[in-house]
């Protein structure tokens, strides 16, 4: 059962040649120059790419190229040999593909959310998936692990239509988890940081790295992966989580250096809410603040997600499938009446909505969001 629950999120390794093996021969120049055009056209245009703008009729190499070079120049991207920079060149190029592809279809008023280039676009699908969201790495504890308590929705209490925990300063800034697969830290630090301020008033950044590097005798991979309620078990255990300027993050795997002179943080327990419920996610969330929780990130749409509400029929709501760890905070209903969960992500502020994403609520536990939802209490 644990290991079911294990999730683990890492981001972009480059250069390992395995992630090559299978991927489809290089579509011809013009041909992709041609898409290319096509998708500098249909792209929102902003940030990276409005630089993808170019004269229609002057399809070629040379635009690739400058879109190549745009790219590797917004995103810092170096790599380590000329044939590594070749394959990701390539993997650029069908990525625009892609992207220009889903946004013709998005036009057409079929989905309810647009795809943008972002740092990830020399990474394919199931590289990226293999990376960041891998799954199934958890050891067995070598301490006894605590029992969640219940969570028991408030009764004859107002729950209200939107909810966004930023507005109210709960919600420290977008991190990024760079090479390491800590989305459970970032989710579980996240969470400590929304109810400490909720409890003090004060809003801290937590210690992502101080939960990587000494939970894993709770049953955590470190940068492999982990879950989020022994991460909230052991910050009670050891009566403290450093803050991030304390123990700041390097996105590898490290010695435990927990400074006992400086718990920012603590905890005593932690609540999960009933499996699947969404309404007592929600009820959660307006009433409490923001809550950890786990979806299935593997469906190629999420990669190069931009803005709107996150929806796709392949996403998996079944508890096995969860695969990336989040923090829930906040809900709402767009315009159009769409009902959303408002998501911070940790795969930094270059992707989606400022690091955020919306993901359907009330659509069937889509992605399975409120499968393994669960709230430090503090
Ligand atoms: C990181 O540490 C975990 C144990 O906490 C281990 O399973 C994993 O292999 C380590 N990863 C690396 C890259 O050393
Ligand atoms: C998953 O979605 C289906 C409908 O697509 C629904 O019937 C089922 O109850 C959902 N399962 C979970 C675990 O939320």
């Amino acid at each position: 059962m644990l290991a079911k629950l294990s999730l683990i999120c890492l981001i972009l390794g480059t250069g390992d040649a395995q992630f090559f093996g299978s991927r489809s021969p290089l579509p011809s120049l013009t041909k992709t120059a041609n898409k290319l055009t096509n998708a500098a056209t249909n792209l929102p245009k902003t940030g990276i790419n409005s630089l993808l703008s170019f004269n229609p009729l002057k399809l070629a190499e040379e635009a690739l190229d400058n879109s190549w070079s745009t790219f590797q120049g917004s995103f810092d991207k170096t790599y380590k040999t000329a044939e590594e920079a070749i394959l990701r060149k390539e993997n650029f190029i069908e990525n625009i593909g892609k992207i220009e592809n889903f946004n013709k279809i998005y036009s057409s008023g079929k989905y309810s959310f647009v795809q943008q280039i972002n740092k990830f676009a020399d990474m394919l699908h199931h590289e990226f998936n293999s990376i960041l969201n891998g799954f199934g790495r958890f050891h067995a504890p070598r301490v006894p692990i605590q029992k969640s308590s219940s969570f028991i929705p408030s009764a004859n209490v107002h729950i209200p239509d939107n909810i966004d925990w930023n507005e109210k300063g709960a919600v420290t800034p977008v991190k990024s988890q760079g090479l390491c697969g800590g989305c459970y830290a970032f989710s579980a630090a996240g969470a400590i940081e929304g109810h400490t301020y909720r409890k003090t008033g004060v809003l801290t950044e937590l210690s992502p790295q101080n939960l990587i590097d000494c939970t894993d005798p709770y049953g955590n991979e470190g940068c492999v992966g982990g879950l989020m309620d022994p991460a909230f078990q052991y910050v009670k255990d050891n009566t403290g989580i450093n803050s991030l300027v304390n123990y700041p993050y390097e996105a590898k795997n490290d010695t435990c250096r927990y400074k006992v002179q400086n718990p920012d943080a603590e905890t005593t327990g932690f609540v999960t809410i009933p499996e699947g419920d969404e309404n007592a996610l929600k009820i959660a969330v307006a009433t409490l603040g923001p809550v950890s929780a786990a979806i299935d990130a593997s469906q190629d749409t999420f990669q190069f997600y931009s803005s709107g509400v996150y929806f796709d029929e392949k996403c998996k709501n079944e508890t096995m499938y969860m695969n990336h760890a989040i923090l829930v905070v906040g809900y709402g209903v767009e315009q159009d009446g769409k009902e959303y969960w408002l998501v911070k992500n940790s795969y930094g502020p270059e992707w989606g909505i400022g690091g955020f994403f919306k993901l359907a609520r009330n659509a069937n536990n889509h992605c399975g969001i409120a499968n393994i939802a669960s709230f430090p209490l503090v």
